[in-house]
């Protein structure tokens, strides 16, 4: 008997699919043995309800706690705010504290909104650049969130989001008068991004994508990119909601002299606390105050200053090369056990993102036996690694040391020719899909 589990078969009765958010899906690790619920959390230690402890050597809060999990210094901050009182029928004076410190980080931004959450912040951005531009077309790239401006591309063509992110997501309740108004185009294929704009150029209203994510960005195509915005009066928008602050202070777009017109800000900057923030030019943004945009809890006091301690934390502490120096370890940890027990695997994603592929036909039953092994050990772990300031190499010493046990398992599994024999869970789920 385990609380923690039988906790999960609980919750799909009660909760439609389980969870909040599909990446806390335990079938999208280890169906049936992954451990849904923690009691505790703290650094890059996780204890479940049955008083297990882990280390989590996965996603960090599907990467919300760029500083480990409880960091003193933010909770310090919020404890303060509880006391004082986080909500009030007046303002918290941190929103404007905020604001001048984000815009101070991205000196082409001159005004700032708020939200809570990644997927409403993008919402309320494409809202913004509609409003500003009037114009309905949203030419995008990457995931962006749930909301119906981003579902609607698979009204259309339901594999269109297939390439960005999440395969799989089905469009179900999203209008179908929304058909033909968003279109995908790849990272880092200007001609194909050219040839939207070509066809729908009287009727564009958005330029959504993420400066960067798996790969690094081909110059000429953020050039493009920014060129069309510009000669098209298209908003720009950059969507940092996961890439930001891990490879610099601030939104990745810095790094590539890549000026957009908006761009978003949620979870990677508050370290675990709801906060989201939509920056831009003061044109572009004033066009928030002609579109109505407004609610009660994006008015609350925890997410600014939890904002405020994280950013200070990750300027002062310059979390970024902590960030990068941690993934480029672990990637060589991938490649070191993989070389020791003959394994082909393909390592990619940036350093702080980092992620690996068993390069095998059924890499999917090997990725599951590989989280069925790490568990084992006392390891959460998936093919994707988020690395946090709280991982140092005590973490990481010990994450080798399992990982090539696991690897010792995994070749016997793929020299038996049917890894599944080695699995006590089915395979996990690799996107969006309908817990039956
Ligand atoms: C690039 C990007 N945009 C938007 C979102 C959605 O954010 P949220 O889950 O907070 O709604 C995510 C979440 O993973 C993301 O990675």
């Amino acid at each position: 008997m385990s609380k923690t589990l039988d906790l999960y078969e609980k919750a799909k009765k009660i909760i439609p699919g389980g969870t909040q958010l599909l990446s806390k899906r335990p079938e999208m690790f280890l169906p049936g043995l992954w451990p849904a619920y923690y009691e505790k959390a703290e650094g890059y230690k996780i204890w479940d309800l049955d008083g297990k402890e882990y280390i989590d050597m996965s996603y960090m809060g599907i990467g919300s706690c760029i500083l480990g999990y409880a960091d003193k210094d933010v909770n310090n901050a919020v404890k303060e705010a509880i006391s004082n009182g986080t909500m009030s029928t007046l303002n918290a004076p941190e929103e404007v504290g905020f604001a001048e410190l984000i815009v101070s980080l991205h000196p082409w931004a001159e005004m700032v909104r708020y939200a809570r959450s990644g997927g409403e912040a993008m919402s309320i951005a494409v809202r913004i650049a509609r409003a500003y531009s009037k114009k309905d077309k949203v030419l995008f790239c990457g995931y962006h969130g749930w909301h119906d401006w981003y579902l609607s591309a698979n009204l259309s063509d339901e594999k269109s989001l297939d390439g960005h992110l999440l395969p799989g997501l089905d469009p179900l309740g999203v209008p179908r008068g929304l058909t033909g108004l968003t279109f995908p185009f790849n990272y880092n294929d200007a001609k194909g991004f050219l040839s939207l704009v070509k066809k729908h150029k009287d009727n564009i209203g958005a330029i959504v994508l993420e400066s960067i994510r798996n790969t690094n960005p081909n110059i000429e195509f953020l050039q493009i990119i920014k060129e069309t915005s510009l000669k098209e009066k298209i908003p720009l928008v950059v969507d940092e909601i996961t890439a930001g602050w891990r490879l610099n202070k601030g939104g990745a777009h810095l790094l590539f002299n890549f000026e957009p017109d908006i761009a978003v800000f949620a979870k990677g900057m508050s370290n675990g606390y709801p906060m989201a923030a939509i920056i831009g030019n003061g044109n572009v943004m004033q066009a928030a105050q002609d579109s109505f945009i407004s609610s009660t809890y994006w008015t609350e006091r925890i997410g600014p200053v939890s904002a405020i301690a994280t950013v200070k934390k990750i300027i002062a502490k310059d979390v970024p090369t902590h960030l990068i120096n941690t993934g480029k370890k672990m990637k060589d940890i991938w490649l070191r056990v993989a070389k020791n027990n003959n394994i082909e695997i393909e390592v990619s994603g940036i350093d702080p993102l980092a992620h690996f592929a068993f390069n095998y036909t059924n890499a999917l039953s090997l990725k599951t036996l590989y989280t069925q092994e790490m568990l084992e050990r006392g390891v959460l772990a998936t093919n994707a690694f988020y690395s946090s300031y709280a991982h140092d190499d005590i973490a990481l010493n010990k994450y080798e040391f399992s990982a090539n046990e696991a690897f010792e398992i995994i070749y016997k599994a793929i020299q038996s020719g049917n890894p599944e024999n080695f699995l006590k869970t089915p395979v996990c789920h690799s996107g969006f899909k309908r817990l039956t």
